[in-house]
Formats: structure tokens, C-alpha cells, sequence
């Protein structure tokens, strides 16, 4: 996710670039750094930490002129967030600079490779392979930067945007762009590079945005090329004429965080399984879990600490995991586990789910896991974190920064990656049949673009959020997987509007809450066309027969729950262990809608942290 941005021309490059980076913070990253270049040395400082360390740590050792230069926020995939690994990274001539977002899959086969031809590493990281790739291929092929870059993208797998320039050659910059964004600003005989526009806004408002499989020449008094990476050809490229302002850049021209993350849970969860889902061979690839295959099938149970949402995600997974895998699964809340004195041996596996990868309680859990003999494997989605440290192994959710107080893209990639773990420990247990298990596999592979026609429903359900924003209760019910879907519908409203909401599961009615039921009281019933589906109809005639109010989430095409309920939101088929990474969307469109509407402050909501380090 994080951020790039360069600058060639006529002025000092320094202080663009560093107030580039500066505009790109919202992002979230984890450390920076800089490269310079003024005709006679390249300057070059990095640091883990924020801009402003990075800024001091430059101005303390380099001089800052140069009319050439780029710089990175990293947000890390591969290699902890240290200085070493932060961009930009160097060839091992000295002459290549790079600076990189995304994830390079293939890197160890080509670090493998380099390394045999004597190339030398000194970060983690893939980038610093990507750099020594080029290099590689200049000396070999004898070809210009541009060329040389064009032929090793061909080489490699993955995502990215990246800036990279020769000293030895510093009347240019070569960008690339496939999977992150990446925005030249054209400027009078001067040229930025950025992550999107808010690094150049204030000195040009003229845009070119590479799409994805393109690279551009960019050349000092020369203008910009663009070709395609993959094919060749001359791109014309479109000058976009921006008329936006700062912040609605840094929201991608969404009104909150919120819903740009919601709307970016297509791109986070091809993210999360990029490099590990690889449904035409029927593999999936988890170090995590390849190095500890035999503890994982031999474990006892498996018991999940998390907290708030992540606790969700950990239900959804105990559905999963004994369904598809048939392994007993627990689910703790992360607090009442570290002080009620569990009994866990060392035959249990202990999953901690957690984004931020520092809440408190989840971090105290595992301690006391360790100290019982658990094996501990995190689900993180920060790299470097505490949590993803303490623990023994792990996987990361590669959701990008989630900026918003409530999480979504966390969820949706915490379920992505736990269904891999399922179907992974299924297939190596047998207790899946190969037709089912590369069922799954293909089925996950849509689930990106399935998400993409639930979100198509957001009017509508502005519409229903407009008719029930001023309940004062609300009821979420769901059955079997859906089940921890309607406690983390409920959380979403409770925590940005400020209306109360639970979850339930949809049997448990009549053991309590129907009491509740009146005209004044929305029920939200999941309803897809999986699993216990007449059963949930029959809840939904009971509510109905007490003039409860019914927003069905349903699977598109169905008519049975429409002629019942008063209002319905469709999603796509799928297959029911997947149907939470579908159900949950209308859920959260549902409570964000609800409190713009009510005025809230949807990415900050009153009394919370989005992450909670303190007890
Ligand atoms: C969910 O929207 C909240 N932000 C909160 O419940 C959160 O899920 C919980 O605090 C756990 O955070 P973590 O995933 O970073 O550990
Ligand atoms: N994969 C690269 C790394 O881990 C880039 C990560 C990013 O997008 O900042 O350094």
C-alpha cells in the first residue's frame, strides 16, 4: 500500500520528495527513506520509524541538493520493518536505485539464481532483488535502464509500482506499473512520480495514470514514454487535468476511510492469497504452515484468542476449520482467556488472530499459551509486529494499512486467510474430497469479483439505511457460518452509530429476544440460499408475525425471503463456508450509511482506538 514518490527537473528535489512523503503518511507505513542525486554522488538515507525520523537522520548525514530523486514509505511484506530493509534499496554496482510497492512472488527463485552469479543481498527483502535483476540484465543484455527494467518485469510475478534510476545516467526515471498505483504529475519541463496525486497536487494539477502492465521513460527536458511492460507497444498516454482537493485524494475521493477500505476488500483479498492460492495446480503455498504441517495435524484442538472483530473472523474459522478439516476448534475472547486459568497443553495449537498485531489482551493470551507449551501461529496484518514477533509462526494478511477505526478489509482478509489454512489441513488430512477441495479452491478465486457486484448494491442500501437510521435497537441474526457474520454486522453499527445492535443466532430467538420484537424493532437476517435456509425462513415468519421489520440479505434471485421481508440486499452465490466474505459487505455498507447519516464520525467513532494496547 504505502507510497512512493520521485521528482526530476529544475528544482531541489529534497523537499518535494520529503513532502511527498509526507502527504502519503495517511497511508500507513512503517519506515522510509530517501535518494538523491546532485551530477556527483548519490545520497541516500533510510530508516525505519516515521518521515520525520528519516527526516532528521538525512538532514544529519547527507547534503540534500540534487535536482533528482525519489523516496518510499514501506509498508513491509517481506523482511521485517528495520533500516536494512527499508527502501530504497541499491544494485550491487551502486549505480541502481529502487523503490517499490507491492510483492515480488517469485523473488527466492530469482535471489536464488542472482546469488549463483555471485549478486549479494543485504536486506529481506524482494525488492532488493528486483534491483540486482535489472542490473543483471543490463550487463547481460548490454540495454538501456528502460529496456533492462521492461525485460526483468517479464521476469518476475507480482505486484507493483516502482521508480528506479542509474546514476550513471541521471537525465532519467523509469516507472512501472502492475497491481499498486503509480501517477506521473507533468509539469513545465519537470516531472513527479507518486502512489497517487497528493505528493505534486500544489505544483501541477496534469496527471498521467498508468494502468496496470504499463511502464514509462520519464526524461529530464524530454517528457514522458509510455510502452506496455508485456507486450511492448507505445501507449498515447491521457493527461488527466485533476480538479481535486488534498484530502479527497488521500480517501481516493471516498468521503471516509471506512469506505474506501470496504470498497478496497476485492484488491486486499487478491492480495492476501496472491503468491498462496494456486487453484489451476490445486496448491496452496503457506510457509507458516509447510514448516509446521505435522504439529498442525497431529495438534489436539486448535484454540483462537482475538478480540472485537478479529474474535468474528475467529468464529467464522471454527466453522471452517471443523467442517472442512475436522479439527476441534475453541474460540476464546482474548481477555477472558489470559486470566481464567485455561488448560492448554502442548498438543494444542494456539491461532491469534489480530490486525494491528499490538492489542494488549491478545498479546497477554499468548504469552500465557507459550508459557502452558502451545505452539502459537499469528494471523497479523501489520509485518513486525508484536504479535506476529512473539509468535512461533504465522501468516500475514496483506490488507494494506487499515485506517479506519472499524475494521472490514481486516476481517474479509483474516477469513481469506484461515479458510486457506482450513482447506490446506483438509486436503493433506483427507477429510476432504479432491472435488471439494478444488471446488473451494476456484470458488475463492471468485470470491474478489463477487464482492465487487455486492458492493454494485450500495444505493439500495442507502435507502435502507435512510428508513431504519433512527432505531434505537437493532437485532442481526444469522445461522451456521453466518452466525458470527450477524455479531460483527451488530458490532459495525454499534460502534460507528452509536445504536444498540446484537447478534444472534437466528434459532436462539425463541429462547429470549423474540420478547423484543415490535414494529419499532429492525431485524437483520442473513438469509443466503446455503445451509439451513427453510429454517432461517421460518424465523424470519416468526419475527414477521409480530411485526418485527426484516432486512434479508439474501442470495440474488431469491424470492422467497423478498416476499416476506420488507426490504431486501442481494448478494452472489457461493458456496456456503464462503458465504461470510460475501454476507459481510451489505452489513457494513448498512452501519456506515446509517451513521454519515446520523453525522458521526465514521473513522474515528467516540471512546475508541484503533488499537487497543492497554488493558
Ligand atoms: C472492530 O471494528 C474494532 N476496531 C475492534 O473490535 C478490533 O477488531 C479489536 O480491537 C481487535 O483489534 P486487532 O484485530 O487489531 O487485535
Ligand atoms: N515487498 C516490499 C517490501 O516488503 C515492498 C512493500 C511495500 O509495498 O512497501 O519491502
Amino acid at each position: 500500500m504505502c507510497g512512493i514518490v520521485g521528482y526530476i527537473g529544475h528544482r531541489e528535489a529534497y523537499p518535494i520528495v520529503l513532502k511527498g512523503l509526507q502527504r502519503l503518511e495517511y497511508r500507513g507505513y512503517d519506515s522510509a527513506g530517501i535518494a538523491l542525486y546532485d551530477e556527483k554522488e548519490l545520497k541516500v538515507s533510510k530508516t525505519k520509524g516515521k518521515v520525520a525520523d528519516l527526516k532528521a537522520k538525512m538532514e544529519s548525514e547527507v547534503d540534500t541538493s540534487g535536482t533528482l530523486g525519489i523516496g518510499h514509505t514501506r509498508w513491509a511484506t517481506h523482511g521485517v520493518p528495520n533500516d536494512v530493509n527499508s527502501h530504497p534499496h541499491i544494485s550491487n554496482s551502486g549505480n541502481l536505485v529502487v523503490i517499490h510497492n507491492g510483492i515480488i512472488e517469485n523473488y527466492e527463485s530469482l535471489k536464488k539464481e542472482l546469488t549463483k552469479r555471485g549478486y549479494k543481498f543485504e536486506s529481506d527483502t524482494d525488492t532488493e532483488v528486483l534491483v540486482n535483476l535489472i542490473e543483471d540484465v543490463i550487463l547481460k543484455e548490454k540495454v538501456k535502464l528502460g529496456k533492462a527494467v521492461q525485460i526483468a518485469l517479464n521476469q518476475t510475478v507480482g505486484a507493483y509500482a516502482i521508480a528506479v534510476f542509474d546514476k550513471s545516467k541521471p537525465n532519467e526515471i523509469v516507472v512501472a506499473r502492475l497491481g499498486s498505483p503509480l501517477a506521473i504529475g507533468v509539469g513545465d519541463d519537470e516531472y513527479f512520480i507518486a502512489s497517487d496525486a497528493s505528493p505534486f497536487i500544489e505544483f501541477t494539477n496534469n496527471a498521467i495514470y498508468l494502468e496496470d502492465g504499463e511502464m514509462a521513460v520519464v526524461r529530464r527536458h524530454k517528457g514522458v514514454k509510455v510502452r506496455k511492460i508485456f507486450d511492448d507497444s507505445l501507449v498515447d498516454p491521457y493527461i488527466h487535468e485533476l480538479q481535486l482537493n488534498l484530502e479527497q485524494i488521500e480517501k481516493n475521493n471516498f468521503d471516509h476511510f471506512m469506505l474506501k477500505e470496504i470498497y478496497e476488500q476485492p484488491s486486499a483479498i487478491k492480495d492476501t492469497y496472491r503468491g498462496r492460492l494456486h487453484a489451476e495446480e490445486g496448491i496452496i503455498r503457506m510457509a507458516g504452515i509447510d514448516d509446521n504441517l505435522e504439529r498442525f495435524l497431529n495438534a489436539r484442538r486448535i484454540v483462537i484468542v482475538a478480540c472485537g472483530t478479529s474474535w468474528h473472523a475467529g468464529l467464522v474459522a471454527e466453522y471452517i476449520f471443523e467442517d472442512l478439516a475436522r479439527i476441534p476448534v475453541e474460540v476464546e475472547y482474548a481477555s477472558e482467556f489470559r486470566y481464567r486459568n485455561p488448560i492448554i497443553n502442548s498438543d494444542d495449537i494456539v491461532i491469534a488472530i489480530s490486525q494491528s498485531g499490538e492489542t494488549a489482551d491478545t498479546m497477554a493470551a499468548i504469552k500465557l499459551a507459550k508459557e502452558k507449551g502451545a505452539f502459537v501461529f499469528g494471523v497479523c496484518n501489520v509485518v513486525g509486529s508484536s504479535i506476529s514477533r512473539e509468535a512461533n509462526a504465522g501468516a500475514y494478511t496483506h490488507a494494506g494499512p487499515e485506517i479506519g477505526v472499524a475494521s472490514t478489509k481486516a476481517f474479509t482478509t483474516q477469513i481469506t486467510v484461515l479458510t486457506l489454512i482450513a482447506l490446506k489441513l483438509a486436503k493433506a488430512k483427507g477429510t476432504i474430497s479432491n472435488t471439494d477441495y478444488h471446488m473451494h479452491l476456484q470458488e475463492l478465486e471468485t470470491i474478489p469479483q463477487k464482492i465487487e457486484i455486492a458492493l454494485e448494491e450500495n444505493d439500495h442500501i442507502k435507502e435502507v439505511a435512510f428508513k431504519y437510521k433512527d432505531a434505537r435497537n437493532c437485532l442481526y441474526l444469522g445461522r451456521g457460518f453466518n452466525f458470527p457474520v450477524a455479531l460483527e454486522g451488530a458490532l459495525k453499527l454499534k460502534e460507528i452509530s452509536y445504536i444498540h445492535a446484537e447478534g444472534y443466532p437466528a434459532a436462539e430467538m425463541k429462547h429470549g429476544p423474540i420478547a423484543l420484537i415490535d414494529e419499532e424493532m429492525p431485524v437483520v437476517v442473513i438469509a443466503t440460499r446455503k445451509g439451513h435456509y427453510e429454517k432461517v425462513v421460518s424465523n424470519i415468519q416468526e419475527i414477521k408475525s409480530r411485526q418485527g421489520k426484516i432486512i434479508g440479505i439474501v442470495t440474488e434471485g431469491d424470492t422467497s425471503v423478498r416476499d416476506l421481508a420488507d426490504y431486501v440486499i442481494e448478494v452472489p452465490d457461493t458456496i456456503e463456508a464462503l458465504t461470510p466474505l460475501l454476507t459481510t459487505i451489505p452489513l457494513q455498507l448498512l452501519s456506515y450509511h446509517i451513521a454519515v447519516m446520523l453525522g458521526k464520525n465514521v473513522d474515528q467513532p467516540r471512546n475508541l482506538a484503533k488499537s487497543v494496547t492497554v488493558e
